[in-house]
């Protein structure tokens, strides 16, 4: 593959971003991201592609310590147990969940879809008829993806692509962030539905995240494959 010239800069600020991007195990408590900065990721969030346009996924941003403290327990890739810190729970400036949909909102035909195409996507009832035929031969016949399991799970694959795009831009704005699926599922569904009111027959928890700025640079340097064991080319 031949370099590109990079005449405007944007490949060199993109690949600084990736680079300074890494999974901050401990936050520096003292420094808040700002609200407008904060926001930006959110929105990056909220304007993320999802298959078929369905956004099959929610944010719960966990904000309070006594919230935060009801994770940690189980939260095992955030309670800072590796590293005998409060971790990401204890440290981070923003906390939060995305929570993935389940079946019975994201299965073909559902009411929940109807009303969605209907306020949200603005489609007249002959496109509707269009989308419920194409995404009900994708969930039988083309992915086959139809039990509760396969269907949230497709619904967290969206929140991955959510949580990806809100790193790449806080990392773009010099904010710092951790992916954290170090949590166990059971008793987070539980928690989120005896204490943040999530009820599961609507969503499951798929990944966390935390953002804010780190409180040391990252212990090690990182690795990868390299590009020709990574990408083959036809
Ligand atoms: C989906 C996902 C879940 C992760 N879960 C955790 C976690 O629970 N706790 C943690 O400290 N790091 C977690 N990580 C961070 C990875 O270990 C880290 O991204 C990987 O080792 C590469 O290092 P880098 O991100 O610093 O480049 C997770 C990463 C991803 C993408």
């Amino acid at each position: 593959m031949k370099d590109i010239q990079d005449t405007t800069g944007i490949q060199a600020a993109i690949i600084e971003a990736f680079n300074f991007r890494h999974a901050c195990k401990v936050f520096d408590p003292e420094r808040k991201i700002s609200e407008p900065e904060f926001a930006t990721i959110l929105e990056a969030a909220r304007l993320s592609p999802t298959s078929f346009g369905h956004e099959p996924f929610k944010i719960l941003m966990i904000q309070t310590p006594e919230k935060r403290e009801l994770l940690r327990e189980f939260s095992w890739g955030a309670n800072g147990m590796m590293n005998g810190t409060t971790g990401q729970l204890g440290t981070a400036s923003h906390f939060g969940i995305i929570l993935a949909s389940t079946a019975q909102t994201m299965t073909a035909g559902s009411d929940y879809l109807q009303d969605f195409y209907r306020q949200v996507k603005q489609l007249p009832d002959e496109v509707i008829e269009i989308f419920n035929g194409a995404y009900g031969n994708f969930q039988q016949s083309d992915h086959k993806i139809t039990t509760d399991r396969e269907i949230s799970d497709w619904a967290g694959k969206q929140a991955y692509i959510v949580l990806a795009n809100m790193m790449t831009t806080g990392a773009l704005m010099g904010i710092d962030s951790c992916p954290i699926e170090g949590f166990q599922m059971d008793a987070t569904s539980q928690a989120l539905e005896e204490q943040f009111g999530v009820d599961p027959k609507l969503y499951k928890p798929a990944v966390m995240f935390a953002f804010g700025y780190r409180a040391a640079d990252p212990e090690f340097p990182k690795t990868r494959r390299s590009m020709k064991d990574t990408v083959s080319w036809f």
